[in-house]
C-alpha cells in the first residue's frame, strides 16, 4: 500500500466489511450480514449508527428546510446559467456555490433554439423514414415501459441528430465545467479525466402534446445492493461507513470510476459525473417535467437509513438488484419534501443533476405542446467508462441498441443512421478511436 492508499484507507483496527462483486446468491441473508458489519465497523469508531445518522439527517433537514423555505418565497431552486457564461469561463462565484449546493443546473442556450428543433425534425424524418412505428414491438424494459404502450422513449441510438450532439463542442464544453466540478485527482490517483468525454449513448423521449403520463417514480440511478455490497463502493462511501461522515463529500470521485456493478435492467455501466437532457421542445415546468431532490449529501441519508432499527433487518429499504432503487415515503419523507422541478426550458436548453441524487418525473394529463428530449449525460474517461466504450464501438458499428439498454436493435438496417466517417475528432476519443 502507497502513502496515499494508506490516507484514503480508514484506520487499521475497524472491522473489515465482507463483500461481493457479483450479486450474492442469498440477497437477504448478505444484506444481514452487511449491515451487522457496518454497524460493527461504526461501533468501533467510537460512535454509535444512531449518532451518525443524527449528524447526516440534521444537515439534511437544514438543506431540506432551505429549499422549503426558498420555495414558499418564491424563488427559483435550480441554478440557471446561459451557455455564453460556461464558454467563456465567467460563470460566477455563487452559481459555482449553487451547483454544488443543489447538485442540479439548467444550461440555457446550450444549443440553438433553431439547432434543437432541426434536430428534433430529423429524428422524426429519421424513425419514420425507416418504418420505426410500423415496426415497433411495445417497450422493451419494464422501467420505462411503464410510462405507456405508445412509444414515449424512442429505442434509437445512432441518429445523425444525435451524434451530432454528443460529439459537438458546445456539449463537451459543458460536460468538462460539471466534470470539473468534481475531485478527479486523490492520493497519487488520476480518477477520471474532466477534459475528455466518453461517449455514452442514449435514448429519445418526445412526448405529444395532448399525452397523459404516469411519470416516473422518484428513484436513483447510480447502483442498487452494489452501493454497499462491493468493495469499490465499500471505499467509494468510506466516510459513512468508518465513523467519519463529517468528511463524506459527495463531489469525490475516489473508487467510483472503476469498479464491478451488478447487472440490472436499468443499469448504467459508466460512471456519470452528472445525468442530463438537451431539449428538443420547449416545455413549461407543470408539464410532466423532471423533478429532484436538489441535496447532493442526500446521498449519506440514503446509505445510511438501512441501518436503523426500525428496518428489517434483511431489507436495505426495499433496494435490491434488478430494480431501480427506490426514494419512498416509507422510508425517506424527510428528503421527499424538498422535492423540486426544473423551470420553463425551450429547445436547446439543458438539465443537469449530480448522479446520486433522487429524482422522478411528473405525471401529467393532456400535455401542452411536446416534451421532447435528448438524453446525454458527462460520462468521463476514466477505467469503467473505457470499458464500455469497446462494446458502445460494437453497438455503433452494429447499429445495434448499446448493452446497457434492451436488445430491441431497430436500427440494424437502417441506411442512414450516423457513419464513423462522420465522427470528428471529439467523437472519436469518445469512444476511445483516438
Ligand atoms: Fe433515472
Amino acid at each position: 500500500m502507497s502513502v496515499s492508499d494508506a490516507a484514503l484507507a480508514a484506520p487499521a483496527d475497524l472491522p473489515a466489511l465482507p463483500h461481493w462483486d457479483e450479486p450474492p446468491a442469498d440477497l437477504e441473508e448478505a444484506v444481514r450480514e452487511t449491515k451487522a458489519a457496518i454497524r460493527a465497523r461504526i461501533a468501533a469508531s467510537g460512535r454509535s449508527v444512531e449518532e451518525v445518522f443524527a449528524v447526516v439527517e440534521a444537515r439534511v433537514r437544514s438543506a431540506v428546510e432551505e429549499i422549503e423555505a426558498a420555495t414558499a418565497r418564491g424563488e427559483e431552486i435550480w441554478p440557471v446559467v446561459d451557455y455564453a457564461e460556461v464558454e467563456a469561463g465567467t460563470v460566477s462565484a455563487d452559481l459555482l456555490a449553487a451547483l454544488r449546493r443543489r447538485g442540479c443546473l439548467v444550461v440555457r442556450g446550450h444549443f440553438p433554439r433553431e439547432q434543437a428543433l432541426a434536430w428534433d425534425t430529423d429524428i422524426v424524418d429519421y424513425v419514420e423514414g425507416n418504418g420505426f412505428f410500423e415496426d415497433y414491438r411495445g417497450p422493451g424494459d419494464d422501467f420505462f415501459g411503464s410510462v405507456g404502450s405508445k412509444p414515449e422513449i424512442y429505442p434509437v441510438y445512432w441518429s445523425p441528430a444525435q451524434m451530432e450532439a454528443r460529439q459537438s463542442e458546445r456539449m463537451a464544453t459543458v460536460q468538462r465545467f460539471l466534470n470539473a466540478q468534481w475531485t478527479h485527482e486523490s492520493g497519487g490517483t488520476t480518477w477520471f479525466d474532466p477534459d475528455r468525454d466518453s461517449l455514452y449513448p442514449d435514448r429519445i423521449r418526445r412526448r405529444p402534446p395532448g399525452a397523459d403520463s404516469g411519470g416516473l417514480g422518484t428513484h436513483l440511478d447510480p447502483g442498487t445492493l452494489d452501493l454497499w455490497m462491493t468493495e469499490d463502493y465499500q471505499r467509494a462511501f468510506r466516510h459513512l461507513f468508518d465513523g467519519s461522515v463529517e468528511e463524506y463529500d459527495p463531489w469525490d470521485a475516489a473508487h467510483r470510476t472503476a469498479g464491478p456493478q451488478y447487472p440490472g435492467s436499468t443499469m448504467c455501466s459508466a460512471f456519470r459525473t452528472f445525468q442530463g437532457w438537451t431539449a428538443l421542445s420547449d416545455m413549461d415546468h407543470d408539464q410532466g417535467v423532471l423533478h429532484t431532490v436538489p441535496i447532493p449529501e442526500a446521498m449519506a441519508y440514503l446509505m445510511l437509513r438501512p441501518l436503523l432499527d426500525d428496518v428489517p433487518q434483511g431489507d436495505m429499504c426495499g433496494v435490491t438488484t434488478n430494480q431501480v432503487f427506490p426514494a419512498t415515503q416509507q422510508w425517506h419523507e424527510l428528503l421527499l419534501r424538498a422535492v423540486s422541478g426544473i423551470p420553463d426550458v425551450r429547445a436547446g436548453d439543458s438539465v443537469w443533476w449530480h448522479c446520486d441524487m433522487i429524482h422522478g418525473v411528473d405525471p401529467v394529463t393532456d400535455q401542452r405542446g411536446w416534451g421532447n428530449v435528448m438524453y446525454i449525460p458527462a460520462a468521463p474517461w476514466c477505467p469503467r467508462n473505457e470499458v464500455y466504450a469497446a462494446s458502445v464501438r460494437e453497438a455503433f458499428a452494429t447499429g445495434n441498441s448499446p448493452t446497457d439498454f434492451p436488445a430491441e436493435d431497430y436500427e440494424r438496417l437502417w441506411p442512414n443512421r450516423f457513419q464513423p466517417e462522420q465522427l470528428n475528432p471529439t467523437g472519436l476519443r469518445g469512444l476511445g478511436l483516438a
